[in-house]
């Protein structure tokens, strides 16, 4: 007979039945029935022990956390300073973008200093091996397994007792204690706990791995982020070589950083720089291009808006728009006709956001605005110009969200004239004295940052 009992629990109503089942039968839900311990009996009465009381907050006396370099500057950044001892991070990002790389390369450094267990259940030893020679990985104490059952990971973290364990991918993992496959959400669930009871316990840094799709991410990691210290994305376009690492969430530090890698022959190299290799492709001193900065959920994202302004030949103007909603641009620029007096009723335009990013918030208005009006009067936007804000009908400029995260972002990536709306400094003093910061209030006022016309 089985030693652990499980049930499956419906998360929606809490009906507890024997067997899984696609639909709850009590409230109607679809694909709620998860896997639980059915006796957690023993767990509390092995706990019983050490019962919580309250303490006073100003008698507290807490060690002052310890924090270790990574090595990678970027990604220490992104860690808030090093990565805590005693914490765990999840590293997700779509496969193939680079988190078993950017992991190993860690070793490199953190070796040295202290002892690393790489448990992998995706790829063998010797693909391991391979993988850090090429890499250059130097003679440090770096220990690789490969092993996918949780319990048998944690008993050897005991015997080793490293620094900082690495688990490629969480996904993997499996307990004995449970029935269901690798990768759903109870296994990744159990795993997580696991490794986070042992982190607190062994004051080790522990980084787990975990695959999302192209949507975000099926039930695994997104059901993790909770139970962790610090949430990390490593995202990017496979087919170019830039790659973005981003907090989520972060315990120990702030999310508001991001560090950028270029993947190439050997690994990832840092860009301390990415003004100039993101936006790198840029062309210089050519009407219709414009910087923007939009926010993807907490994270700003700056992009290049690029637009052809040309005079038709149809009776009536062609209009495509890739990466940005084809009738807000018709709005804009029938905001642009009526206001200021550019007529493009007579002009064909094609609009067009580099990168393959979507915009989908009002924060890029002022950016596609401020690329249209460099299309249609053939005046150039310098390249240290960034803008965001929403364009209302008459023509005002409106403030938009997370104006600090934006200015942050654009400050860091190099701008020096970042235009936004003048009432988000009214609310918002600390970019009162920033010279960098323009605030504006109409559209009118974007034709001054334009150079002259040549
Ligand atoms: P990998 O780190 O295995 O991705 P993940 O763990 O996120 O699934 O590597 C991703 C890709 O990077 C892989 O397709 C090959 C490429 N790559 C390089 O271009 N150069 C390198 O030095 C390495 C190690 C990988
Ligand atoms: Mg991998």
């Amino acid at each position: 007979m089985k030693e652990n009992k499980t049930v499956f629990v419906c998360n929606q109503c809490g009906n507890i039945s024997v067997k899984w089942k696609g639909r709850c039968p009590e409230c109607g839900a679809w694909d709620s029935f998860e896997e639980e311990l059915a006796d957690r009996g023993s767990v509390k009465s092995a706990k019983a022990g050490d019962v919580a009381v309250p303490q006073k907050l100003h008698q507290l006396n807490v060690p002052e956390y310890i924090r270790k370099s990574t090595g990678i500057s970027e990604l220490d950044r992104v860690l808030g300073g090093g990565v805590v001892m005693g914490s765990v991070v999840l590293l997700s990002g779509e496969p193939g973008i680079g988190k078993s790389t950017l992991l190993m390369q860690m070793c490199d450094r953190l070796g040295q200093s202290g002892t690393i267990l790489y448990v992998s259940g995706e790829e063998s030893v010797t693909q391991l091996k391979l993988r850090a020679d090429r890499l250059g990985i130097g003679d440090g104490d770096v220990y690789l397994l490969t092993e996918t059952n949780t319990e048998a990971i944690t008993e050897q973290c005991e015997k080793l007792s490293p620094d900082i364990v690495i688990i490629d991918s969480v996904q993997t993992l499996y307990s004995d204690k449970f029935t269901s496959a690798p990768g759903s959400v109870t296994q990744v669930k159990e795993a997580a706990l696991a490794l986070s009871v042992y982190a607190k316990k062994s004051n080790a840094a522990i980084f787990l791995v975990g695959h999302i799709n192209k949507e975000g991410g099926i039930s695994g990691p997104k059901t993790l982020e909770h139970m962790v210290d610090a949430v990390l994305y490593f995202e990017g376009e496979r087919t170019q070589s830039y790659r973005i690492i981003r907090a989520i969430k972060n315990r120990y530090g702030s999310t508001n950083e991001i560090g950028v890698f270029e993947m190439g022959e050997r690994g990832l190299t840092e860009i301390p720089n990415p003004s100039e290799t993101m936006l790198a492709e840029r062309p210089k001193g050519v009407s219709g291009s414009c910087a923007g900065c939009v926010m993807e959920g907490s994270r700003p994202i700056i992009t290049e808006i690029q637009s052809l302004v040309s005079k038709t030949a149809y009776p009536s103007p062609k209009r495509t728009c890739d990466g940005f909603d084809y009738n807000r641009m018709c709005l804009l620029i029938a905001v642009l006709e009526k206001r200021m007096g550019l007529r493009f009723s007579e002009c064909d335009v094609y609009l067009n956001v580099a990168g393959g990013l979507r915009l989908e918030e009002p924060g890029a208005d002022l950016s596609v605005a401020l690329s249209l009006i460099s299309g249609m009067t053939d005046r150039v936007c310098p390249d240290d110009i960034i803008a965001f804000g929403e364009i209302g009908l008459a023509g005002e400029v409106r403030a938009v969200s997370h104006v600090e995260y934006r200015i942050k972002e654009a400050l860091r990536l190099g701008f020096s004239r970042i235009i936004i709306p003048e009432s988000c400094i009214g609310k918002r003093s600390p970019f009162l004295g920033k010279s960098e910061v323009k605030g504006i209030s109409n559209i009118f006022q974007l034709l001054s940052f334009l150079s002259d016309k040549k």
